[in-house]
């Protein structure tokens, strides 16, 4: 059997200065292991020269693809995944921090047997240049937490990624935000066995890290995918569990403000309930049962008032029962309490598989 080729992917924005360096380490490798590799550059035109100093290099196992339209670190490797035509994919960045010297090695745990390689801090051998300070390391750890549902890969932020090429075609639903693509790969290729190769992290030398605000908020609504589509169920009652406490809030404020302005006690109440049921819907629609979209609006709308129509006779009847004595904003919670407590499994339940259908 002929060795794997292997194509190496270098997403690049602003790296003119830093490209000469990295070029010149994987030309070291293809005269040591990997005569073969191949080299795509994806560059989000970065109008710094890149174009110019490729052109001067005129190495004929380095394309060059500049996109002008689109924009993105995610989407920059999967285009260049998609033209990628060797056996094996590495995907690595181009500002020198990652040491193409390991890459041997991440081709040997694929032909191993693993699935997906990453480059790694975290495994006995891995270094992270000092340089980074507390609030980047404290960062890249709750971010490495997040990703614990998804991998017990230790080095789950890294973007040194390797795989094959078949792995990457049985891929399903890809969806590329923010900078987490080896996360969304090892999730939506299904990798069940990911190797890590230690490596010693460099501090980039030239420009600056594009790792911004940004990034870190796209971060977090990727979780939030990948959550919803390894753990649909969990999302759904931890989020319907969170609006109905948000509901309790809506609630005690609409008691307060109805029973204001208008005198009919049983009427006010009623309105206040109805003003949390439609605060909760509106939420549930959206993040608890993002999914259901197709069925009409008023339909599920509908639906969701009679499904909880139990806890809110209950929730409506205690605050009625107590508001006489007690004054609105305690009824009103005690009676918000029974009410959710009447209603939470029951109306979930119902919600799910009656309002909400997939
Ligand atoms: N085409 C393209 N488009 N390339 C981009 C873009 C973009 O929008 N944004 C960044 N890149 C390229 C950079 O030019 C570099 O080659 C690589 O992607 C990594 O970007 P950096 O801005 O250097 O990222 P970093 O050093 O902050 O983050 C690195 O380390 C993290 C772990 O701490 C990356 O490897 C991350 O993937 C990794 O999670
Ligand atoms: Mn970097």
């Amino acid at each position: 059997m002929p060795p794997d080729t292997v194509t190496i992917i270098l997403p690049t924005y602003r790296e003119a200065d830093s490209l000469p360096d990295t070029l010149d380490a994987l030309s070291a490798l293809r005269d040591a292991d990997l005569p073969e590799a191949q080299v795509i550059i994806v560059d989000d035109d970065s109008q710094d020269g890149t174009e110019a100093l490729i052109e001067e290099r005129g190495e004929d196992w380095v394309r060059l693809i500049v996109r002008r339209e689109d924009r993105g670190l995610s989407s920059a490797v999967l285009h260049g995944l998609e033209e990628a035509t060797g056996d094996v994919l590495v995907i690595m960045d181009a500002d020198g921090s990652h040491p193409a010297s390991v890459i041997p090695a991440m081709v040997k745990a694929l032909s191993e047997g693993a699935d997906f390689v990453v480059g790694s801090r975290y495994v006995p051998g891995g270094s992270t240049e000092d340089g980074w300070g507390v609030l980047r390391w404290l960062n890249s750890k709750a971010a490495t937490l997040m990703a614990r549902v998804f991998t017990r890969v230790r080095d789950p932020m890294s973007g040194f990624l390797g795989l094959r090429r078949a792995t990457w075609e049985r891929a399903v639903d890809l969806d590329p935000i923010g900078y987490k693509i080896g996360l969304e790969l090892i999730v939506k290729c299904g990798c069940k066995s990911v190797a890590e190769v230690p490596i010693g992290f460099r501090t980039r030398r030239h420009g600056q890290s594009k790792l911004t605000l940004k990034v870190q908020w796209e971060y977090l609504l990727h979780c939030i995918r990948l959550y919803r589509y390894t753990h649909p169920s969990h999302v759904s009652f931890f989020t319907f569990a969170a609006v109905g406490a948000s509901g309790v809030a809506i609630y005690l404020a609409a008691l307060m403000l109805w029973t204001a302005v208008i005198p009919a006690q049983r009427i006010a109440i009623a309105l206040a309930v109805l003003t949390a049921m439609s605060w909760n819907f509106t939420w549930d629609r959206r993040w608890a049962f993002w999914y259901a979209r197709r069925q009409s609006l008023l339909v599920q709308y509908l639906g969701f008032i009679a499904v909880c129509s139990v806890g809110a006779i209950a929730t409506w009847a205690v605050t009625m029962w107590l508001s006489a004595a007690h004054g609105i904003p305690w009824a009103g919670l005690v009676g918000a309490s029974v009410g959710s407590a009447v209603g939470i499994t029951f109306n979930f339940l119902v919600s799910r598989y009656l309002v909400f259908k997939r």
